[in-house]
């Protein structure tokens, strides 16, 4: 039997990269899922890619730092298959690549918008759900950078790592649930989001891996999913590393 059948999960960022990836992943075994996608170009080709792997998926076009986003997931998905099983906090975005002398205000508000206020967003509305099923499990996507810091992305760092202290968080308060809530911290993965950074901070990255190679979206993904599982059971409020071995903790 495959492991997400009958599942419904909630996957935020979908229209491409890491967060597709996740879909596809959830969806070939079995999930239906609710894509979340501010982009209405990917969004459109994700439900393609996904129907045409034989995943239902619905769609909610929308940026997850507006909470009518998450109203919107959370009722359409539940009005079309009736409960939520898994959601995935992936959307987010690296920022301006800047010194932070040289960042503004608005920019570290326009990054916490999206990845950190989406996040709990999302798990704000998406819990209550969750609380009445007695059963969820919810992954957040961190990142390395938020366990090291990372040359001239400091908004993205800070904001990822409010991103684990507030998994850390809502994990313990539903800890006596049956609902489980961890996070994950890929290293590079090649996808869309490298073409924000210069091939220099690309490299650096690449050189300090052990593995000296970066990472790759199915492997990512692998993760995910077995966060998303009910074999997740004893694992909560933790920061799973998907780095190569990068992050020394
Ligand atoms: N790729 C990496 O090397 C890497 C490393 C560590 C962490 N991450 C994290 O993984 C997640 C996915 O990154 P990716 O590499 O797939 O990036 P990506 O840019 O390829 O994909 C991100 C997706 O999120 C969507 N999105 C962005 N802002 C949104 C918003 N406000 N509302 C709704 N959707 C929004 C984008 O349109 C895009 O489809 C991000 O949170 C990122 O920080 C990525």
């Amino acid at each position: 039997m495959s492991r997400f059948n009958g599942r419904v999960a909630i996957v935020t960022g979908a229209g491409e990269g890491l967060g597709l990836g996740i879909a596809q992943r959830l969806g070939s075994e079995g999930a239906r899922v609710t894509v979340v996608e501010i982009n209405p170009v990917t969004a459109g080709e994700a439900a393609r890619i996904l129907s045409d792997q034989g995943t239902e998926a619905g769609l909610v076009l929308g940026d997850v730092g507006d909470e009518e986003t998450a109203l919107e997931a959370v009722e359409s998905t539940i009005q079309r298959w009736g409960r939520i099983d898994i959601l995935v906090n992936n959307a987010g975005i690296s920022g301006l690549v800047a010194p932070t002398w040289k960042q503004t205000l608005e920019e570290l508000d326009r990054v916490y918008r999206t990845n950190l206020r989406g996040v709990f967003s999302f798990c704000s509305h998406v819990v209550p759900q969750m609380l009445q099923q007695d059963y969820g499990r919810i992954i957040n996507v961190s990142s390395a950078a938020a366990k090291e810091g990372f040359p001239l992305a400091a908004p993205y760092s800070a904001t990822k790592a409010g991103v684990i202290g507030f998994t850390k968080s809502i994990a313990w308060e539903l800890a006596r649930t049956g609902i489980r809530v961890n996070c994950v911290t890929p290293g590079i993965v090649m996808t869309n989001i490298l073409n924000t950074l210069t091939p220099k901070q690309v490299e650096a990255v690449v050189e300090k891996s052990p593995m000296g190679r970066v990472g790759e979206v199915r492997e990512v993904a692998a993760m995910v999913a077995w966060l998303a599982s009910e074999e997740c059971s004893y694992s909560n409020g933790a920061v799973f590393d998907v780095s190569g071995g990068r992050t020394s903790y």
